[in-house]
């Protein structure tokens, strides 16, 4: 038994569907021994997967980026994809995907004539509850510690691991992180200031990770006539915001109605989180 995972479902490693209980990798496989890897991780609503072609070329551009080589081109992780969706009772889903470097003797730099590691795993969605869209969540700030490159979608998330923690030891969801003064994002989802009726956006750097709803909510936001500005934020901007938002591909859209203890803008959640919201939930109705 493998803690919070019931049965024994399949997943797919390096071309096999095989049940967890029984999906090995080797101690030595790059993944485990450097977190010398890359994920994705897709929703799936009533079996269709949400934004997959997005998905697809950020793996192909965190693979690139750290040079492993793209195991599969689209159709062919599209198909895998829906072989995973096909293995499990549950309409709504995600699908995790990962690519590591592959086996290879302990050594910093890249091994020569290595085979990546695929591995794809489905679970249950669980949406995020009418509590939570309803009540919203707490966050608090810190500073963020990550490294440079939080553009790729690297399997190495000590920083963002400890990143949540420090939200759950203070009993909040998620953290709101600054770096140098400037908001970068939460440990594992992108952060949103409203002020003025502006929906305000950190830039699409190296600092964070650009996520497939940051441009979902960009496309909503020019459709429903939102004003949208990417730029730099400053850290008195956030605490002053009259919304703040997470996005996520498994928290999808989510009031943060307090941070650091104090309410934010009233306590409750905003007019433009309402907007985006049921363009979410539109979108998802329309798949
Ligand atoms: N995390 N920033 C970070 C650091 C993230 O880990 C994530 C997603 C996002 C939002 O990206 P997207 O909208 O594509 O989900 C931003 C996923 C859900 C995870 O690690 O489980």
């Amino acid at each position: 038994m493998i803690a919070g995972i019931t049965g024994d479902p399949l997943v797919y490693l390096n071309g096999d569907f095989t049940p967890l209980s029984q999906a090995k990798i080797s101690v030595l496989d790059r993944g485990f021994i450097f977190g010398d890897g890359v994920y994705e991780v897709v929703p799936v609503y009533a079996r269709k997967p949400f934004r997959m072609a997005q998905h697809l070329e950020r793996l192909a551009r965190s693979l690139a980026a750290i040079r492993i080589p793209n195991p599969h081109g689209a159709a062919e992780w599209q198909d895998l994809v829906q072989q995973l969706i096909d293995t499990s009772g549950a309409d709504d889903q995600f699908v995790y995907l990962q690519v590591t470097r592959g086996v290879a003797k302990r050594d910093h730099a890249f091994p020569e004539h290595v085979v990546p590691t695929v591995f794809g795993m489905t679970s249950p969605f669980a949406r995020p509850s009418a509590v939570q869209r309803e009540n919203g969540v707490q966050a608090v700030s810190m500073p963020d510690e990550r490294w440079l490159h939080c553009e790729i979608k690297s399997v190495s998330l000590l920083g963002n691991v400890l990143a949540r923690q420090f939200a759950v030891d203070r009993g909040a969801q998620e953290v709101v992180m600054f770096r140098d003064g400037f908001l970068s994002e939460g440990s594992s989802s992108n952060i949103w200031v409203v002020k003025d009726g502006r929906l305000l956006a950190p830039l699409k750097n190296h600092l964070i990770l650009e996520g497939i709803r940051y441009g979902f909510i960009e496309e909503m936001a020019a459709a429903r006539g939102i004003a949208f500005d990417m730029r730099p934020i400053a850290q008195s901007e956030v605490a002053a915001a009259d919304e703040l938002m997470l996005s996520s591909a498994t928290k999808e859209i989510l009031p943060i109605v307090s941070l650091d203890g104090r309410p934010v803008g009233n306590g409750r959640p905003g007019p433009v989180y309402a907007r985006l919201r049921q363009g979410y939930d539109e979108a998802i109705a329309a798949l």
